[in-house]
């Protein structure tokens, strides 16, 4: 549990590569995660690569975090793993495992960012082109890890007004 809360975006990483055992188990934890009609319609690209990382900073106005990352995982969806063909509940089977991706990486002490790409058609389209996508496959989110190069506080946004008994 703390280490949804000890989660925060990392946007500065030190200059030392993510231990190829601490990306099976993130990339575990992302396949773990609940999917609609247990589908698991996910695919997983990993990117070390600089220079696609230089591309994707190009077009992407938030990706800056990139500059520094020594590992990015494209979450895609795949189209052809539905169990509920054209109702796109690959969107949500990403977002699950993102999440569950992100909370791993803070467990084991590596810093993590969620670049968002669905459902921004520029950014669709570029990593489509970078990652020699197929048609059914579906970018969804860009995952960066690292060792942050600077520790962020645990936050707790618990906001009671937001909660509501029995009807709004
Ligand atoms: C769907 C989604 C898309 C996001 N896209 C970006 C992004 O493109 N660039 C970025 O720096 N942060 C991105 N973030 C991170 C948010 O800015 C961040 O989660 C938020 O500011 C709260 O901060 P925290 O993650 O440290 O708790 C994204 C988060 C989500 C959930």
């Amino acid at each position: 549990m703390n280490a949804i809360f000890q989660r925060r975006s990392i946007r500065k990483y030190e200059d030392k590569p993510v231990p190829d055992e601490a990306v099976r188990q993130i990339l575990r934890a992302g396949m773990a995660a609940p999917s609609a009609g247990n589908a698991q319609e996910w695919e997983f690209i990993l990117c070390r690569d600089k220079e696609k990382m230089a591309k994707i900073m190009e077009m992407h106005e938030y990706a800056f975090a990139l500059k520094t990352a020594p590992l990015a995982v494209l979450v895609c969806g795949n189209a052809q793993r539905e169990v509920y063909p054209g109702e796109d509940w690959w969107v949500q089977d990403c977002a699950a495992a993102t999440q569950n991706m992100l909370v791993e990486a803070a467990d084991l002490g590596i810093g993590s960012l969620w670049l968002g790409i669905h459902p921004i058609e520029k950014r669709i389209r570029m990593m489509r082109e970078i990652f020699r996508l197929p048609e059914h496959i579906h970018p969804f989110s860009l995952v960066a890890l690292g060792y942050a190069s600077k520790e962020k506080e645990p936050i707790d946004r618990y906001e009671p007004g937001w909660v509501h008994e029995e009807q709004f």
